[in-house]
């Protein structure tokens, strides 16, 4: 069983992965009645937050029906973390992770996300700081390392547990490679083979069916998994790898009025948490990734990306669910 603080996330934990402009409230709960053990908020700038920036403070607003969640900080000031992680601690998530992932480079040119990968002492220290600054259990997501040449992945998770971390995920690529080439997820074997690690290791990196999940699984001795690109427009990913792992079985895809049902409670969420006008907005976002693969879908996305009835809205998507009712049976 997989604990992390006070909360237990059963044998093998699925987690949806932290994404910037896709894990909003609404996307993170429709993952969570999908199967997800665990969601993450998508990284919050230290600095925001600790300036009370409005767009800061809005991610990291969580609701009971999402729950268990994490809020992802970045930054790599001490102070500000510190602070930061007072903010974090009020809006009482199930953990704090700390992103030393992220590889865009305005965040590591300021040694934020994977930039302190190249500092692996600094890393640890600020981490043991804000370890020591809060309640809350500490987690943290990370990449192999700076470069190929460089990979101290190994030390990275035994010192930073020594510090006091609950848990790591590790997307198996270094910063160096961006998103580009397959995750390398061999590393997983070295880190597990090391007895001194207790604490969970979770796996990232390229998990896109439940065939791959349960491979993976058998192979790497990782902890749990975390998910991010497939579960977008595909949140049912999560229930398809559970099912698959605990029987054997696939699940088909949804067929389209099952992905409409979907969408409506997405939608439900959105407008919940942001009220008709701007949860109308929010949700707009996301419907490009339900529909992705359907032909002739255009003038459909025009009227969701224009209309602000919610009224009307659902009766465009129950439109959408007749029209390409046969259509989505035949690419599927
Ligand atoms: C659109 C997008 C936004 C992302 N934003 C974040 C983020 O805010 N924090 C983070 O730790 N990782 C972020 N990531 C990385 C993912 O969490 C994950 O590590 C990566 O996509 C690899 O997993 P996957 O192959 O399952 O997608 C993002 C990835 C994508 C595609």
């Amino acid at each position: 069983m997989i604990k992390i603080g006070k909360t237990n996330l059963g044998s093998f934990p699925l987690l949806l992965a932290p994404m910037e402009g896709v894990t909003d409230p609404s996307f993170r709960a429709i993952c969570k009645e999908h199967g997800a053990d665990m969601v993450y908020t998508e990284f919050v700038s230290v600095e925001g937050l600790i300036r009370n920036v409005k767009k800061s403070q809005k991610k990291i607003s969580i609701f009971p029906h999402e729950r268990p969640v994490g809020i992802q900080i970045y930054g790599a000031n001490l102070e500000s973390m510190l602070k930061a992680a007072k903010v974090v601690e009020a809006a009482q998530p199930e953990v704090l992770d700390i992103n030393y992932g992220c590889p865009v480079s305005k965040v590591v040119n300021k040694m934020c996300g994977a930039g302190i990968l190249q500092d692996v002492d600094r890393m640890v220290s600020l981490t043991r700081a804000v370890v020591e600054a809060t309640s809350l259990p500490v987690t943290v997501k990370t990449r192999l390392g700076w470069n190929a040449e460089t990979i101290r992945i190994g030390e990275v998770v035994e010192r930073l547990q020594e510090v006091g971390i609950q848990a790591i995920t590790i997307h198996a690529r270094t910063r160096k490679q961006m998103y580009k080439g397959e995750a390398d997820w061999d590393w997983f074997l070295r880190i597990k083979e090391n007895p001194n690690i207790t604490i969970p290791v979770f796996g990232n990196g390229d998990i896109n069916s439940p065939e791959k999940a349960q491979a993976y699984r058998a192979q790497y001795r990782v902890d749990g998994m975390m998910i991010g690109r497939a579960a977008i427009g595909r949140p049912w990913i999560f229930s398809q790898i559970k099912h698959y792992m605990a029987t054997g079985e696939l699940l088909p895809e949804p067929g389209m009025e099952e992905r409409i049902k979907i969408i409506h409670q997405h939608l439900n969420h959105s407008l919940e948490w942001k009220g008709d006008k701007v949860g109308i907005l929010e949700m707009r976002r996301h419907y490009t990734n339900y529909f992705k693969s359907i032909p002739h879908f255009k003038p459909f996305r025009l009227r969701l990306l224009t209309e602000m009835n919610p009224q009307i809205v659902r009766e465009i998507l129950d439109e959408i669910g007749y029209t390409f009712a046969r259509t989505y049976e035949q690419i599927n």
